[in-house]
C-alpha cells in the first residue's frame, strides 16, 4: 500500500453556522440535557428543535443487543440479533489492511442498520500483558500494526453516518481495580506505545468520537485527565470531535466539566444525578462554573450529529443488517486468522482418507459470541469447529465428539454465593465447598478416561482437540484479569493423555489471550492457535484443517513461554491495585524479549503455512518512500504471505520495531514485487525484511 490517503470529513462555514444557531437557542437544561446520558445508551433528544438523542452502541465483534433504556435488561425479541463479527485480535492476525476496512464497513453498516448513531469500537488498546481481561477485543501488542488496522476499521465504520468511537483513551491496559488503578506512565512509552493508535485515529481516520478510559494516567483520571485529553488529543493532534466517558469514569463534576470531556455516560438510571447533570446545572446558576464551558461540548455534539446527517432533515444512509456480504467478509476475516503454529506433516487433512475422525475438547462444541462482557453479541448464528468440520468434511467422514473436559467452575456449578466465595479466598473453605472441589475434580476425570478411552480406538483416522480459553468470567472478560498464563481445566493433563495414545492429534487453541503451551507444545505434531473469529469462526477453521485454504494468520502478539519474559511482569508492576508504574517503558511485547534475548514460544509475526516463500532482491526506492523485495511462493499450492518490514534500532532503542508490513496472494511458483510503505523511509538507518520479527530474510541500508 502506498501512502493512505485520509477522508477528512469537512467541516463546513454552513455546518458552523448551523451549530451556532442552535447553540443560541438552547435552554440550559436542553444542553444539560445533551452532555450526559438519559438512557443507558443514548442523550436526551431537543425535539422543539429537531435535535435527535445520540443513540450508541457496543461494541468491537458486532452490534449489541437492545436494552431497556435504564435497565440492563434485554429488550426479549428476536430483532436484534446480528453478525457476529471476529474479534480484533482475530481481524489483527491477518495482517490484512482491506479486510479491517471491511470488517468496519459491515459493522457501521449494522451499527446504522439498527438505528446506532455511534458504535462503541475498536478498542485499540495495547497487550501490555497476556493476563488483561480484554485482550481478545484489542489489537496487538504493537503500535504500528494496531494503528494500521484500526485506522481502515475506522474508516470502514465512517462511510456509513455513523461515528465510530476509539476506545479506551489512554494506556488501559488490565482490568484489576479498572476503575480507579493509577497509571504512571512516561511521556515517551506514551508517545511510542499506547498513544499512537489513538493518534492516527484522529490525523488519518478522522475518527469522529473517542472515549476516555475508566483508569487514572500520571494521577488523574482517564475521562477528565488534562495531559491525555487536552495536552495531547486536542492540543497536539487537533482533535475536534467529540469525547465520551466510559460507562461510569466520571467521578467530578468541576474537573469533568471544565476538562475537554463532552459526554459523560453511566451504568445507573438516576440521569439526573450524573455529574454533568443537575450538579453540573448548579455549579453554572451559582456561577461557578461558566455557561461557556458546556457551549464548546455542546458545539461539537452539534458537529458530529450535522457529519452524521443527524439534523435539518439531511439524506442519511439507511444501513442494514444481517446482510449476507457482511457475512462473507466474516468468513474471509475468520480464513486469513487461522495461524498455523507447528506443523510435522499432519496437515492438511485428507478427507478422502479420514472416513473417521473423533473431535474432542468443549471449545469444538462452544458458541463463544455472547459472552465477554460489554462485547456480547446476540449472534444471528455461530458456526463451531463441530459444525464446521462435519460442514466441510461431508457425510463420507463420521465425525464424533467427546466433551474432554468441563469448563464449569465450581462456583457457577454449584452457584455458591459471594460469602461463601469470600471464604475460599481467605483460605478457610465450607464442607459444602470441599465437596464441590471433589466433584469438580471427578467429573473432570471421568471426562478425561471417556477422552481417552475413545482416542485409544484405532478406528479413527484422526484425532483433533479443540480447547483453549472462553469468556468465562476469570477468562477473557471484561471487568477481569486473568489469574495466570495456564491453559485451565486440567487441559495440560487431557492433552497429555491425548498424545500418549494418538501423538498425531491435532491441537487447535482457541482463545482471546496467550497461554502457556508448555506442557505439550513440544510432543504435539501439530498446532493451531485461533482467536474468537466471528459467526463463520468454525468453518473457516475447518477449511484450514482440510487444506480447502492455506493457513495465513499471523501473531500480532507474542505468545510466552511464561509470564517472567514478559516485559509488564518481568518489571513486576501488572495487575496492581491503586498503582501501577509502566517501569518496561517502550520496551513492550516483542520489543523487551529481542533487548533481553528471550526466546518465546512462538514470536511476533510468526505463522506457518501449507506452502513456502522465498525472498530476494530486497531494493531501496528512496524516491517513492519504499523498500522492495520479490518473493516467491515455492511450494505447490496457493497461499498469502504476510511480508514484514522492522526498522533497526540504534543505541539505546528496541533492537526491531515493524514499519511496514504487506500481505500478497502467490499461486503456487508465482513470484511479485511487494512494495513495504512504512510512515518514514529513515535516511542512514536499516531495515529488516522478514516472514516474523524472529525470521528475517534481508537487511538493507536507505543510503543517508
Ligand atoms: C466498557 C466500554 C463499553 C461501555 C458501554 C464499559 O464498561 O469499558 O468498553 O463501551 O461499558 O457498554
Amino acid at each position: 500500500m502506498g501512502k493512505r490517503v485520509v477522508r477528512k470529513k469537512e467541516v463546513t462555514e454552513e455546518m458552523k453556522n448551523r451549530a451556532k444557531e442552535l447553540l443560541s437557542e438552547l435552554t440550559l437544561d436542553e444542553k444539560i440535557g445533551m452532555i450526559h446520558g438519559n438512557e443507558l445508551f443514548a442523550t436526551k433528544a431537543v425535539e422543539r428543535l429537531g435535535i435527535p438523542k445520540l443513540v450508541t452502541s457496543d461494541g468491537p465483534m458486532g452490534v449489541r443487543a437492545e436494552f431497556k433504556p435504564d435497565r440492563f435488561e434485554r429488550i426479549d425479541d428476536s430483532s436484534d440479533a446480528v453478525t457476529y463479527f471476529p474479534s480484533n485480535s482475530a481481524l489483527a492476525s491477518t495482517w490484512n489492511r482491506t479486510l479491517a476496512y471491511m470488517t468496519g464497513s459491515g459493522l457501521g453498516m449494522e451499527a446504522r442498520g439498527r438505528g446506532k448513531d455511534v458504535i462503541l469500537g475498536p478498542g485499540v488498546n495495547i497487550k501490555r500483558s497476556p493476563l488483561c481481561g480484554r485482550n481478545f477485543e484489542y489489537f496487538s501488542e504493537d503500535p504500528y500494526l494496531t494503528k494500521e488496522m484500526a485506522v481502515e476499521h475506522i474508516t470502514g465504520v465512517q462511510t456509513n453516518d455513523v461515528a465510530a468511537c476509539v476506545k479506551h483513551f489512554a494506556a488501559n491496559n488490565q482490568e484489576t481495580d479498572r476503575l480507579q488503578v493509577d497509571t504512571i506512565v512516561s511521556r515517551e512509552a506514551l508517545d511510542r506505545i499506547y498513544y499512537p493508535a489513538f493518534k492516527a485515529a484522529v490525523r488519518e481516520a478522522d475518527t469522529y468520537t473517542i472515549m476516555g478510559s475508566y483508569n487514572k494516567i500520571n494521577g488523574e483520571q482517564g475521562c477528565q485527565n488534562k495531559e491525555t485529553l487536552k495536552d495531547a488529543l486536542r492540543d497536539e493532534w487537533g482533535f475536534e470531535g467529540v469525547i465520551i466517558s466510559d460507562w461510569g469514569g466520571v467521578h467530578d463534576t468541576k474537573k469533568a466539566a471544565l476538562s475537554e470531556l463532552d459526554i459523560e455516560m453511566a451504568c445507573e438510571s438516576d440521569f439526573d444525578n450524573y455529574y454533568m447533570a443537575e450538579p453540573l446545572k448548579k455549579l453554572i446558576l451559582s456561577g461557578e462554573i461558566d455557561e461557556s464551558v458546556i457551549d464548546e461540548k455542546v458545539y461539537r455534539i452539534l458537529i458530529l450529529m450535522q457529519k452524521l446527517n443527524m439534523l435539518d432533515g439531511a439524506e442519511r444512509k439507511r444501513g442494514a443488517y444481517n446482510d449476507e456480504h457482511t457475512r462473507e467478509t466474516c468468513l474471509n476475516v475468520a480464513r486469513e486468522s487461522v495461524i498455523l503454529l507447528k506443523n510435522d506433516g499432519i496437515l492438511p487433512l485428507d478427507a478422502e482418507k479420514t472416513g473417521k475422525i473423533l473431535v474432542i475438547g468443549e471449545n469444538a462444541d462452544r458458541k463463544h459470541s455472547d459472552g465477554g462482557g460489554s462485547a456480547e453479541i446476540k449472534a444471528l448464528y455461530e458456526i463451531t469447529p463441530l459444525t464446521g468440520l462435519k460442514m466441510i468434511a461431508g457425510g463420507n467422514t463420521k465425525i464424533d465428539y467427546a466433551r474432554g473436559y468441563d469448563s464449569n467452575t465450581q462456583k457457577e456449578h454449584h452457584n455458591i454465593g459471594w460469602q461463601e466465595d469470600s471464604l475460599l479466598d481467605g483460605g478457610g473453605k465450607t464442607a459444602e465447598a470441599e465437596k464441590a472441589d471433589e466433584d469438580l475434580r471427578k467429573r473432570r476425570r471421568l471426562l478425561r478416561e471417556e477422552a481417552v478411552r475413545l482416542a485409544s480406538d484405532s478406528t479413527y483416522d484422526q484425532v483433533i482437540f479443540v480447547g483453549g480459553l472462553n469468556h468465562n468470567s476469570d477468562l477473557d472478560c471484561e471487568g477481569n484479569d486473568k489469574r495466570d498464563m495456564e491453559l485451565p481445566y486440567e487441559q495440560n493433563e487431557l492433552i497429555n493423555a491425548l498424545l500418549d495414545v494418538r501423538p498425531d492429534t491435532v491441537i487447535v487453541m482457541t482463545a482471546g489471550s496467550a497461554v502457556s503451551m508448555e506442557q505439550f507444545a513440544d510432543r504435539a505434531k501439530a498446532l493451531i492457535w485461533t482467536y474468537y473469529a466471528g459467526m463463520e469462526g468454525g468453518r473457516a477453521l475447518a477449511e484450514a484443517l482440510f487444506g480447502v485454504i492455506n493457513p495465513m494468520g499471523r501473531l500480532a502478539e507474542t505468545l510466552y513461554k511464561d509470564l517472567s519474559q514478559c516485559s509488564a511482569h518481568a518489571v513486576g508492576e501488572y495487575g496492581l491495585t491503586g498503582r501501577v508504574e509502566y517501569k518496561d517503558g517502550i520496551y513492550v511485547g516483542y520489543r523487551y524479549t529481542e533487548q533481553n534475548g528471550i526466546k518465546p514460544r512462538y514470536p511476533f509475526g510468526y505463522g506457518l503455512s501449507y506452502t513456502t516463500y522465498e525472498y530476494r532482491e530486497p531494493y531501496v526506492s528512496k524516491e517513492d518512500g519504499y523498500i522492495g523485495v520479490r518473493v516467491c511462493n515455492t511450494g505447490d499450492v496457493n497461499g498469502k504471505e504476510t511480508v514484514q518490514l522492522y526498522l533497526i534500532g540504534e543505541g539505546e532503542e528496541p533492537v526491531k520495531e515493524l514499519a511496514g508490513f504487506e500481505k500478497v496472494f502467490l499461486i503456487a511458483g508465482e513470484e511479485k514485487i511487494v512494495k513495504l510503505y512504512p510512515d518514514e523511509l529513515k535516511a542512514g538507518r536499516k531495515y529488516a525484511i522478514g516472514s516474523s520479527s524472529a525470521d528475517i530474510k534481508a537487511v538493507i541500508s536507505v543510503n543517508g
